[in-house]
């Protein structure tokens, strides 16, 4: 079952326009297919492959040979970076999402970095990015949550006017209650809990693991990227982007009064003594650097004048790169189906962060660019030449070497052009850019990530499916990898 993803009121149709792709020898000089350096960062190429999570680890959150099978395929198109999906770094059930919070889980992302090595030649460097996530149920049924979950309040019984009522009864008034009464009396997170589903906030620090995060975390984030090192991953990529734990203490909307919230330098100390603390675990010669937003796209989000910000702390913290994506958040994703998470690339937000074809007079392009170039350009006047990853829309080389001629960005991400075929980069470099499967931006794949299914490509998972040795999604109807490309 599908939750209707947002898109502008405009519906304008737009179609992907990658332009004329270079000859060899174009390439060649092209700044996109040339080396970058900065400090422990140094790619062969300033292309880069943004994490994405294929719903493809087991259920306890190893990795499996179709994790393997995805990486190594992605490799072979040799991108400068490739940054692994976003990784559990608690050890805690989270589904079928890579963990890295227990040694047990080394073995396998050691493995994962064996496959890239050799499918990439030794060209990809490879990252891992390491999220933490607070709490989130499903919406509850109406009867269900107001006979069993709901804890009953003098302010229900006052509403109600039974202050001497058994508890039975005030659930028995609030059942029979239309939506607005009800409504009007319960707080509003209680009716939050019951339209969209409980779902823990950083802000929420009458709990006392919320309450802790800033203990706790800084010590998990340096373990999991303690763990990377040793599992031989080239860096470890912080995740201070979307609807995650950092990102929302980042968020406008955090407004906890313990020093980690309220103002921005505020909202700010708990990543950066994330980052100090995974510094000291990993040393001062391995590569670490954050994914956060331009911009939240909610009302009352950060905006681009706090990223800026952010931007340049990061950078004078010491940083290795920067990567910077766009909303994504929970607090205007789409209500979910009754048994259904609410998930937050639903909403307008979540449309800046993956934007789709259909859109306003703008289209899918760059939506990114102009906060990207403004947070670049105050890291470049604070004074460091931090690198900074860009991705939105991107899928043709003219677009991603003007982005980089102009000094918008210094290094080129493309997720859904990557999946759509992971060899684009390489055919661009070869002169083939020609044959480059271009993504069309219509989100099936994004669907597919919505319903934690198998993440694959509509444009080539149907091709040659019935063909001997090809791996199939557990519904047994879409090809696992995209099909292969020989380099003549
Ligand atoms: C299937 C899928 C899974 C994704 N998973 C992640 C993730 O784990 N971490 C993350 O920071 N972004 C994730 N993203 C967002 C992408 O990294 C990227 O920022 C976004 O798709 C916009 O770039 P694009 O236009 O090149 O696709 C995901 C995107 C897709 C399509
Ligand atoms: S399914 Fe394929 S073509 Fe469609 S948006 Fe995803 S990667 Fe692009």
């Amino acid at each position: 079952m599908r939750r209707e993803m947002y898109k502008p009121s405009q519906r304008i149709k737009h179609k992907p326009d990658p332009g004329k792709p270079p000859s060899a020898a174009e390439a060649e000089k092209s700044r996109l297919f040339s080396p970058i350096s900065y400090q422990n960062l140094h790619l062969e190429q300033c292309t880069w492959v943004p994490a994405m999570v294929p719903w493809r680890a087991s259920e306890d959150g190893f990795v499996t040979d179709d994790v393997l099978d995805w990486y190594e395929r992605m490799a072979r198109g040799q991108p400068g970076a490739l940054v692994v999906e976003a990784t559990g770094i608690r050890d805690v059930p989270s589904g079928p999402l890579l963990r890295m919070g227990d040694d047990r889980f080394i073995p396998g992302l050691r493995e994962l970095v064996e496959v890239v090595r050799r499918a990439s030649d030794g060209h990809t460097q490879l990252f891992i990015q390491m999220i933490d996530f607070l709490a989130i149920r499903r919406r509850p049924e109406r009867g269900k949550f107001l006979r069993r979950f709901l804890e009953i309040t003098d302010s229900h019984r006052q509403h109600l006017g039974g202050e001497q009522l058994a508890e039975s009864k005030i659930r028995e008034k609030l059942l029979s209650l239309s939506e607005e009464e009800l409504r009007s009396v319960l707080t509003e997170r209680e009716y939050e809990n019951l339209a969209r589903g409980f779902r823990e906030r950083v802000t929420d620090v009458h709990l006392q693991h919320i309450r802790d995060l800033p203990l706790v975390l800084p010590k998990l984030f340096a373990a999991a990227a303690e763990r990377a090192q040793r599992a031989g991953m080239d860096g470890v990529e912080l995740h201070y982007a979307h609807a995650y734990t950092m990102a929302s203490f980042l968020s406008a909307g955090n407004q906890r009064e313990d020093g980690y919230g309220g103002a921005r330098e505020k909202r700010l100390r708990l990543p950066l003594e994330v980052y100090t603390h995974v510094r000291e675990a990993v040393g001062d010669d391995y590569v670490v650097g954050c994914r956060f937003l331009s911009d939240e796209c909610i009302a009352d989000g950060s905006d681009v004048e706090d990223a800026k910000y952010f931007g340049v702390e990061f950078a004078r913290a010491g940083m290795d790169f920067l990567s910077i994506s766009r909303g994504g958040k929970f607090e205007d994703a789409a209500q979910p189906r009754t048994g259904w998470a609410a998930y937050p690339y639903t909403g307008p937000s979540g449309y800046e962060c993956m934007p789709s074809w259909i859109s306003d007079e703008q289209g899918p392009f760059g939506r990114n660019v102009a906060p990207v170039a403004a947070i670049r350009d105050a890291i470049r006047q604070a004074g460091f030449s931090t690198p900074v990853v860009i991705a939105g829309g991107i899928h043709g080389f003219e677009q991603a070497e003007a982005l980089l001629e102009t000094g918008k960005a210094d290094i080129i991400a493309a997720a859904r052009q990557s999946l759509a075929d992971p060899d684009w980069f390489l055919k661009l470099r070869l002169g083939r850019g020609d044959e480059v499967r271009v993504c069309e931006y219509t989100n099936s794949c994004e669907g597919l990530d919505q319903k934690h299914k198998q993440v694959t490509c509509k444009l080539w998972d149907r091709s040659d499916r019935d063909q001997a040795g090809i791996k199939l999604s557990r519904d047994g109807r879409r090809r696992l990898v995209a099909p292969p490309w020989e380099p003549k």
